[in-house]
């Protein structure tokens, strides 16, 4: 969840690297720091709190250089301070170092260098890291050798970017595992470094990412990868898609916001290239799909965190009914712990918008471990979760700046309906004609999200009906009923109220007890085949004085007479109704945090991507 910029060429340093932490606030952090080189001295600023914490001591004491490297730090060891905020310093003051991961064997490295006589300023495992570098430069091992030979005694996973006055004309960037990512940008006479993509975009759309165990040597004109063991890597330039307008907010007051409305939009993207509307057929070539793999399947496993396992939930149904193939969705952070029975002819399928979810791609090499075939949906272009896979399908979003994830999760619906129709053909349980109406579907989509986005006043003026609400209950069943659950984690994350999700089902089984006029009931109760069973739902809870919201589908003639307020959704394709009926919850969860005054994009206490167990 840290974020990390690094800068080499012939600007300041300075106001790049800030930027550029600006960029990755989302991911959270609790203080931030900087440290510029200039004329052989290292300057260093870092504090507790916000960036804009920071930019003010900058100000007061200006840094300036053209090479540098910066952090925002979310605490694991030491409390968010000052002294624990990072760049951190060894004892020369020659060496600085930014990190991204837990150093799992700090206790016993700093017990060692403490014994060689090395005094610790903070009490973070990072340090170690910095200490261990002057240990070998001391003994004349020059820079790279130094960083490779300290990353040695390191266990855990890591982001690292180190710098020295030593030799001030290169940036040392290495990557253990997968504790968030380490990309390298390409300018001209100029090179840039960054946990993520959207802190470099406005300088250079050509990147690089490091693999797990791999480390760069970055001067202002070129970029030397190796393994640790000191082996020269080849490595492909990338360009990214996604342009630094993409990333801002636009006209919306927040990220979530835009995301939600760009949906239309993403939609269309995810879709692209991917359905023949002449054809009416599909094809996802990342996949490496081919019909021996099809047809020898035997069980698919879906594993995610989130928002995403609530996507899962929706695709396990679709390989369910529309492909027959025996299908489970396991949440990632049990899975990986779970002994699992899987086997060469199984798929474990990660969803994961950021690609580097640690218990997503724990539970990703959990199967590889026992020779599943991988597969992976994942939105950041060459993140862990993308690489690892046998096969994946991008979710084409373009970069989801909001903690709560909107776009992301009605993007993997598509996705997975898309992959269904296709393993379903290669395996042919689906008639030509049956294959052509699902895919025809599919070129509705986008146009009936929009029809639900314009009707966000009226989801707006029931937020602000029940903006003081404690507590809700959401309710669905069958293709619905993860629809519920994402509803309720919307909520949950960026208005703090407590909202719970159950299959509708389960209401007379003890939840029902809960019913009266402070505890609004969210029914989502769309035309699907589970209609009349939501019906008799909402006329339990309406009979025990419950506060209704409804969603519902355009010309209903029941719902109204029953529900104190209704979100209507048009006319929708049953098995696609997922990514219609979540609109209005996502956009309700909105207004309501937004009306509460909280920061809708960076939630309290939590990150954009988990990257930590
Ligand atoms: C979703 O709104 C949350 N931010 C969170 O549940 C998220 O979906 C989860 O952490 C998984 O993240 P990923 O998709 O990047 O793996």
């Amino acid at each position: 969840m840290c974020g990390i910029v690094g800068y080499i060429g012939e600007r300041n340093a300075t106001p790049i690297i800030l930027n550029g932490l600006k960029r990755l606030e989302y991911r959270g952090y609790d203080s931030a720091g900087l440290a510029v080189m200039k004329n052989g001295q290292i300057e260093v600023r870092r504090d507790v709190g916000k960036l804009t914490r920071l930019a003010s001591l900058v100000s007061e004491q200006p840094i300036e250089g053209n090479i540098g490297i910066g952090h925002t730090r979310w605490a694991t060891h030491g409390e968010p301070s000052a002294r624990n905020a990072h760049p951190h310093v060894g004892s020369t003051g020659r060496v600085v170092v930014v990190h991204n991961g837990i150093v799992e064997n700090f206790l016993e490295l700093r017990e060692e260098l403490s014994s060689e006589g090395v005094v610790f300023n903070s009490d973070t495992d990072t340090e170690t890291i910095v200490h261990l570098v002057e240990r070998y430069l001391s003994l004349g091992m020059g820079l790279e050798h130094s960083a490779r030979k300290a990353l040695t005694h390191l266990k855990g996973a890591h982001g690292i970017v180190i710098m020295s006055s030593e030799e001030p004309d290169k940036i040392i960037a290495a990557r253990i595992g997968n504790a968030g990512g380490v990309v390298i940008g390409f300018g001209e006479g100029e090179m840039f470094i960054a946990s993520d993509i959207p802190a470099i975009l406005e300088h250079t759309r050509r990147v690089v990412f490091l693999d797990s165990f791999q480390m760069a040597v970055v001067t202002r004109n070129d970029v030397q990868i190796q393994t640790l063991n000191g082996e020269p890597v080849t490595f492909q330039v990338h360009t990214v898609p996604w342009d630094p307008v993409s990333a801002e907010k636009g006209e919306y007051r927040h990220f979530m916001q835009k995301e939600i409305h760009e949906q239309v939009r993403s939609l269309t993207d995810t879709l692209a290239g991917r359905v023949d509307f002449e054809e009416m057929s599909i094809r996802l070539p990342e996949l490496n799909l081919s019909s021996e793999l099809a047809n020898r399947i035997k069980k698919i496993v879906i594993t995610a965190c989130g928002t995403a396992a609530h996507a899962g939930m929706v695709g396990r149904l679709y390989f369910e009914r529309i492909a027959r193939i025996p299908t489970t969705l396991e949440i990632a952070s049990e899975f990986r712990y779970s002994d699992p029975i899987i086997d060469a002819d199984t798929v474990v399928l990660a969803i994961s918008q950021s690609g580097e979810t640690a218990d997503t791609l724990a539970a990703m090499e959990e199967g590889r471990k026992r020779g599943a075939v991988l597969w992976s949906i994942v939105n950041a272009v060459g993140s862990q979760a993308m690489r690892l896979a046998d096969g994946f399908i991008s979710m084409q979003t373009g970069p989801e700046i909001g903690v709560a994830s909107t776009k992301a999760f009605t993007a993997p619906l598509v996705d997975l309906y898309m992959l269904a129709i296709l393993l379903a053909d290669l395996r042919g349980v689906l008639t030509e004609n049956q294959r052509r109406r699902l895919v025809a579907d599919l070129r509705l989509i986008p146009d009936l999200v929009g029809r639900c986005l314009d009707r966000e006043a009226d989801v707006l003026s029931v937020a602000r009906a029940l903006k003081e609400a404690r507590n809700m209950l959401y309710l669905g069943r069958g293709i619905n009923m993860p629809i519920a659950y994402e509803g309720a984690l919307k909520l949950k994350e960026i208005s703090y109220i407590h909202a719970e999700a159950y299959p509708a089902g389960e209401m007379k089984h003890g939840p029902i007890a809960l019913i009266d006029r402070d505890m609004p009931v969210m029914a989502l109760t769309p035309l699907d085949p589970w209609y009349e069973k939501m019906i008799s739902q909402v006329e339990q809870v309406k009979a025990r004085g419950g506060t209704l919201i409804v969603v519902a589908t355009d010309g209903d003639q029941r719902v109204p007479a029953l529900a104190d307020y209704v979100f209507w959704i048009p006319q929708t394709p049953w098995l696609l109704s997922p990514v219609v009926t979540v609109i209005p919850l996502q956009l309700f969860a909105y207004h309501i945090a937004s009306l509460r005054g909280l920061d809708v994009d960076q939630p309290r206490n939590l990150a954009k991507s988990v990257t930590v167990e």
